[in-house]
Parts: structure tokens; C-alpha cells; sequence
């Protein structure tokens, strides 16, 4: 079982900048909500209440000010912090006291997953008891991504980042499920030529293992990496629409613990409080 998760949400945001000299990537709005409150709402939706959030040196005060503690939402969210990024498998060894020789999750911060049946999926995943599971998508450009070649029963059979010639379209998405073992493994690794522990790296140990299996974001399912400008507006972009045409919102985060039944009335009278007049607030009245 998985319990706990981190939000790996520090990084340079060396693309975005000047967007991110003074503000941390994951606190920009995609429309009308910060950037953390989807990689968020999706551990909550995964029905996961304990979350570590890593955040880069300088920005802990600003996240203290969207996200105090989990009370409000009815979680339990603490931070840490990286001084510099070390990759991503430094998650595990900055959060390895939050772990506790538990099974955990990891999203990437800047990572935005929608679609049909994904909480159920999620709810599967978090059934995993030993080694890896990471989620799939199918891109259109693979050599930008690492991906994964799989058997028809979803185990990984080979792993590649950013592969020249064609190996396969199933890019690894920001969302990796791993038991108790990854502390252990990531003390293992060793910084690439870029100096950077990497994740294709760790996922490889449990290849040869024979432990890491997949499951896949189907054609029903979005996946958009918030890296660039471009996908940080296109992303904006597909929030806008589906909210406007739909009438609900994706992402809020009092409305997800609302329906796990983590909060009631009372504390979405708080948020309302504490948000202030303004488009969120008036979606937050209309669920109570
Ligand atoms: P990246 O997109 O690799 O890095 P970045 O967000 O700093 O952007 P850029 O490449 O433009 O400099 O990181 C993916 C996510 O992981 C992002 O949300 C930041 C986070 N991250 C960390 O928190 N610590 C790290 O050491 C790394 C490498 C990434």
C-alpha cells in the first residue's frame, strides 16, 4: 500500500525564466490556480494524505502562504527543502525521514495528468506493495521523453531517455510508484554527465530486477509537462476550456478532500474566507 508521496517541486525553472527568477515555477498560475494545485489534487484524488513537498532554497515562505499546512484540506503536507537540484532521485534521500522505510509516490511538480477513470487508476497504483510502477502516455514526439517499451501485461522491458531513432512512444510520465526499496537504490546511484542523479537511472535497478511495471494513460487521458512557456500557456489553455464548457473545476483542492469526506462545511467556509471574493470562491459556495 502507498500512503505517502512527494511533490517534487523545486528545480530552476531555467526555461521559463524571467518567469522564474523571482517565483518558483510550480506557484505561476495555470489559469486561475497555481501551478502545485494539480500535481496536488492528483495525490488526493489517489486518496493519499501524507505529502512531502520539496521546494527550491528562498521559496519556502511563499509556498507557506498558498498551502500553511495539510489541516485545511484535511492532509498532512510538510516541506523541505533542496539547495540545489540534484535530479530527481534526490527526493528520496532529502525525504528519506518522511519515508520511513514506507512504499511512496512521486510526482513531479510541474506535471498535469486529466482524464477519464484516472482516480481509479491512481487508487490501483497505490495498491502496488513491491517494486516500481510508472505511468505511460503515448507522445507524438518520443525523442523528447524517456520511454518505455512494454509487455502486453504492462511490465517494462526496456528503458530509454530520449531515444534518437524510434524505440517506442510511450513516454514515462512524472508519476512513479515505488516500494520501500527506493531509498536504498538511490543511495546507490551515481550523478550523470550532467551531474544529476537520474530517475531512468533508479528505474533501471528495478528493471534488472525484474520489478517495474506499467500502466497506461490511455487515449482518454491527458498528460502535459509544464516545462516551456509554450505547454505552461498551452496547459492554461486546456484548463480554461474544459472548465468554461463543463462548470467544474479541475484541481480544487477543497472539493476533492470535500468529497473523500476529509473536510466538511466548515472548513470549505474557511477556504472561503481565506481565498476571498473572487471566481475560486464562488465555485467553493456552490458545493456547500
Ligand atoms: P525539470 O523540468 O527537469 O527542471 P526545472 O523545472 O528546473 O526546469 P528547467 O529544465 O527549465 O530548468 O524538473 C522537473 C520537475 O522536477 C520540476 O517540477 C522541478 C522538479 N525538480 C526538483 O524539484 N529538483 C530537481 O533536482 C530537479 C532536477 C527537478
Amino acid at each position: 500500500m502507498i500512503n505517502k508521496a512527494i511533490i517534487l517541486a523545486g528545480g530552476m525553472g531555467t526555461r521559463m525564466s524571467p518567469l522564474t527568477k523571482a517565483v518558483n515555477k510550480q506557484l505561476l498560475p495555470i489559469y486561475d490556480k497555481p501551478l502545485i494545485f494539480y500535481p496536488l489534487s492528483i495525490l488526493m484524488l489517489a486518496k493519499i494524505k501524507d505529502i512531502l513537498i520539496i521546494v527550491n532554497k528562498g521559496q519556502l515562505s511563499q509556498y507557506k502562504k498558498i498551502l500553511p499546512d495539510g489541516k485545511r484540506l484535511g492532509i498532512n503536507i510538510s516541506f523541505k527543502e533542496q539547495i540545489s537540484p540534484r535530479g530527481l532521485p534526490d527526493a528520496f534521500l532529502l525525504g528519506e525521514k518522511f519515508i520511513d522505510n514506507k512504499n511512496v509516490a512521486l510526482i513531479l511538480g510541474d506535471n498535469f495528468f486529466y482524464g477519464q477513470n484516472l482516480t481509479s487508476k491512481l487508487i490501483n497504483c497505490t495498491k502496488l506493495k513491491n517494486g516500481a510502477k510508472i505511468i505511460l502516455h503515448k507522445v507524438a514526439k518520443p525523442e523528447s521523453f524517456g520511454v518505455a517499451k512494454t509487455s502486453k501485461n504492462g511490465k517494462i522491458l526496456s528503458i530509454k531517455e530520449k531515444p534518437k531513432k524510434f524505440f517506442s512512444d510511450l513516454a514515462i510520465t512524472g508519476l512513479y510508484f515505488f516500494d520501500k526499496k527506493v531509498v536504498e537504490y538511490s543511495k546507490m546511484l551515481k550523478p550523470s554527465f550532467r551531474n544529476e542523479l537520474e530517475i531512468t537511472d533508479l528505474l533501471k535497478i528495478y528493471l534488472r530486477k525484474k520489478k517495474l511495471t506499467s500502466d497506461i494513460l490511455g487515449r482518454g487521458g491527458a498528460w502535459l509537462d509544464t516545462g516551456s512557456i509554450e505547454d505552461f500557456y498551452k496547459t492554461s489553455s486546456f484548463v480554461s476550456a474544459i472548465e468554461n464548457r463543463q462548470g467544474f473545476k479541475i484541481g480544487c483542492l477543497e472539493e476533492i478532500a470535500f468529497n473523500n469526506k476529509w473536510i466538511g462545511k466548515k472548513e470549505i467556509l474557511n477556504a472561503i474566507q481565506f481565498y476571498g471574493k473572487c471566481d475560486y470562491t464562488n465555485y467553493l459556495k456552490k458545493l456547500i
